[in-house]
Order: structure tokens, then C-alpha cells, then sequence
């Protein structure tokens, strides 16, 4: 094993109504409190009014709101949202969303205790010192992030699309009620599979072996090749859903990492250059990608890909487990090929272009110019 520090001071309630909590644990923190929401599904699915009904049980409660929160959210959104707060002060941030809203949340958290716009965060001109305690109702199980403390924002100027982490972003307090993900239509249920499975991926491609906390990583893999093709013919089955709103949170929230040192994260990093450029879903470009980074780097990887197979479809073959996988995203009903999302071969520079830009690489798989090509075709191929 690696070192490591095994620490997540988040505290979930998870379950049927667990909501009921969260007046509650608001009083603990104040009276000021900011929702912060996306383009108004929740207001769709009933969660917007039982939110603000029990806000409204707690005496002289101010709310704010700031919604338009974009799926892949952009920097803009959450430097305006800070500004409101700079001159309406908050005591907490409730985030009530899927990933972009509690990412938002996150670094809205710190960037409304100063004066820098949020991207100085990620290019490290700047340094949080505090946040605004976040707490974050998920309504979409995929990112992890109600438990750990990552975001990633979009900046469209620069064309870039990073994560940034700090422990001062971990939410307070989140709550996982599998009732609010029924409502995730198809697309986005199997791009949350794909997601988790992905986070799970990034840190077996560790060189770094931990005998328990790789069969944890295998588990949640399994347990989601096992759900996942249930629930995108079942999507209003509330068992598959609990199912995979903890099997998310597990993939990102420090069980898949303890002494494998750091994910890998190159996969992600060539998704959310796809994500800049065509404003494509998280999920839809990890399915994309990740076979065509397995076929593209097989000769680098190939210790632990073996072991993948082994692990996943007790065969030694890579390209068949490579097929499996490929396969097994299908049957999510996500893409993996670009063509499927409307992105033709004529675009092939411009993607490169952004990776180039972006400086795109592994922590432990390097990534150069010759790979990014080579991704690049896989991820085009008609085979
Ligand atoms: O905006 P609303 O109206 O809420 O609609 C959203 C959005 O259109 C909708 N949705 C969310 N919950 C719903 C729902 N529709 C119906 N019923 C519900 N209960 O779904 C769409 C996608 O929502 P979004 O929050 O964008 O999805 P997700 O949770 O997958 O988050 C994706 C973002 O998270 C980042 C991704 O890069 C992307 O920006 N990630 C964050 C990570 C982290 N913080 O640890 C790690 C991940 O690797 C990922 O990068
Ligand atoms: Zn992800």
C-alpha cells in the first residue's frame, strides 16, 4: 500500500426522506441560506417545493435562490452567483442537483469568501483560506462529488474544462434520497453508469497495488455491470436506483483510491476536452474514450488490463475484455464513437488541438502527441 490519509468529513444521510433532516442540520449552520439549482428539473419532479416547504419551518429564514445551472457548468454562472452573495451574505449553500450543481456549489463556496474569479483557483492564482458551508441534495447518482471534495468547471474563454480539489469543498452535509434520481431520463441514467464505472477504471490503472481496495474498485464495477443494464430498462425502479446512487458516491468519495496513490485521470482529462469543444455529456465521452484509450495504450497498460480481464471476464485476452466493455456501454444505450454524437472526422484537429492546449496526460499513463493521434482514430473507427 501506499500512504495515505484516509479522511471524509462528509456526513450523508441516505435513504427514503431523508430530507426530513434537513431543517435541521440548516440550523445548525444559520438562517441565510442560498439554493442554488440547475434548469428546473427539480421544480418538474416536486423537489423544489418540498425543499422550500421545509425551509420554511425554520423561524426567520432568508432564501435566496441563483438557478440556470448548465449541465458542464461554465465559470460565468458561478463568478455571477458570487457576486450575489459578495453584496447578500449567506450562512450555507444548498445545492439541490446532479454534479454541475454541487460543483458549482463547491466553488462558489469559496470563491464568494474573496474577491478573485473562480478560474483563479484553478490556475492557482489564488489560494482558499474559507468557504461557505455547502450542503447538497443529489437528484443524479454518477460524479461522487456529494461526497468528496472535487469540482469541475468550464472555462469557455480558454477553452478548458478542469477539476479542481481542496478539502475546504467537501459538502457538510449531503443528502441521498434514490426517490429524486426516478426522474434522470434514459440518457443520463447510463451516462451516471458509465461515469461511476469510469472513476472506477481511473483508479484501477494505478501502478499501485492494494489488494482490498482493488477488489472494492472490481466490486463497484461488477455491481454496476450488474445494475446497469437493469435500470435503463427499469428507470422507474426505485431498488436499481438506491443500488447506484451508493455504488456513485463509493466510486469517488476515497474507497477506490486508499494507498493506490492517485487515479490515473488521463481518460478524463481527453472527455472534458470533448466536453469544451462539443458541450457533449460527462458520460457520453467517457464511453467514447475509454475504449479507445484502452485499444490506443494496450501495450502500456497491458499488465493491469490483463488483470482487468482476469478480474471482470476471467479471460487473459485483452482485446476481447476491451470488447466486453465497449459492449457493455452499448447496452447502456451510450455512445462510443464520436460519429454517434455528431462529431465527424473532419474535426479530428481540433480535437487535438485542445488536447495539445490542454497539455492532456495520465498521472501514471503519459500521454503524447503520437497517443493523442492514435486515441483520436480509435475513437473515429468504424470497426
Ligand atoms: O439542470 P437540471 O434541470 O437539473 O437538469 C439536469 C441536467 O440537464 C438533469 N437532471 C439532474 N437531476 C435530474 C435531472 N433530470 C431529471 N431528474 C433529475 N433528478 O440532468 C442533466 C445533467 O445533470 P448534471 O448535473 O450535469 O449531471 P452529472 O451529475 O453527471 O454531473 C456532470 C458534471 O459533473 C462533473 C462533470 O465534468 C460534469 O461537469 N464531474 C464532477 C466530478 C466531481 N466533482 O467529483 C467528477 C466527475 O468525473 C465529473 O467530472
Ligand atoms: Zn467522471
Amino acid at each position: 500500500l501506499e500512504n495515505f490519509t484516509a479522511y471524509n468529513p462528509v456526513k450523508i444521510h441516505f435513504g427514503k426522506n431523508c430530507i426530513e433532516k434537513l431543517s435541521e442540520e440548516i440550523e445548525k449552520i444559520g438562517k441565510k441560506v442560498l439554493v442554488l439549482y440547475g434548469a428546473g428539473s427539480i421544480k418538474k419532479n416536486g423537489l423544489y417545493k418540498e425543499i422550500i416547504s421545509k425551509l420554511n419551518t425554520i423561524n426567520l429564514i432568508e432564501v435566496q435562490e441563483f438557478s440556470g445551472i448548465k449541465a458542464n457548468p461554465i465559470t460565468e454562472d458561478v463568478d455571477k452567483a458570487a457576486e450575489q452573495i459578495r453584496k447578500s451574505p449567506v450562512d450555507c449553500i444548498l445545492a439541490v442537483g446532479g454534479g454541475s450543481v454541487i460543483d458549482s456549489a463547491k466553488m462558489l463556496s469559496i470563491a464568494a469568501c474573496g474577491e478573485n474569479p473562480v478560474w483563479d483557483f484553478y490556475e492557482k492564482k489564488a489560494i482558499p483560506k474559507k468557504s461557505i458551508p455547502v450542503l447538497a441534495v443529489l437528484t443524479l447518482a454518477a460524479t461522487g462529488t456529494e461526497m468528496n471534495p472535487y469540482a469541475v468547471l468550464q472555462n469557455n474563454k480558454n477553452k478548458s474544462k478542469q477539476g479542481y480539489g481542496n478539502p475546504l469543498l467537501y459538502p457538510v452535509v449531503s443528502f441521498l434520497d434514490p426517490k429524486y434520481t426516478l426522474s434522470v431520463p434514459l440518457n443520463y441514467t447510463a451516462y451516471g453508469v458509465v461515469d461511476l464505472v469510469a472513476h472506477s477504471l481511473e483508479h484501477y490503472f494505478s501502478p499501485y497495488k492494494a489488494q482490498l481496495t482493488d477488489k472494492f474498485i472490481v466490486a463497484i464495477i461488477k455491481e454496476a455491470m450488474d445494475f446497469g443494464t437493469k435500470i435503463v430498462s427499469d428507470l422507474q425502479n426505485y431498488d436499481l436506483r438506491e443500488r447506484m446512487m451508493w455504488a456513485a458516491t463509493n466510486a469517488l468519495n476515497g474507497t477506490t483510491g486508499y494507498g493506490k496513490k492517485s487515479g490515473d485521470w488521463g481518460v478524463h482529462g481527453i472527455e472534458h476536452s470533448l466536453s469544451v469543444l462539443f458541450n457533449v455529456a460527462h458520460g457520453a465521452g467517457l464511453s467514447i474514450v475509454y475504449p479507445a484509450w484502452m485499444k490506443a495504450m494496450k501495450e502500456e497498460i497491458r499488465p493491469i488490463l490483463v488483470q482487468l480481464c482476469i478480474d471482470l471476464f476471467h479471460t487473459d485476452d485483452v482485446d476481447i475484455c476491451i470488447l466486453q466493455i465497449e459492449k457493455f456501454f452499448q447496452r447502456l444505450g451510450s455512445p462510443i464513437r464520436l460519429q454517434e454524437i455528431g462529431v465527424e472526422r473532419a474535426e479530428s484537429s481540433k480535437i487535438l488541438e485542445n488536447l495539445i492546449l490542454n497539455k492532456v496526460t495520465g498521472m501514471h499513463v503519459s500521454l503524447e502527441e503520437k497517443d493523442y493521434i492514435s486515441i483520436i482514430n480509435h475513437m473515429f473507427s468504424v470497426s
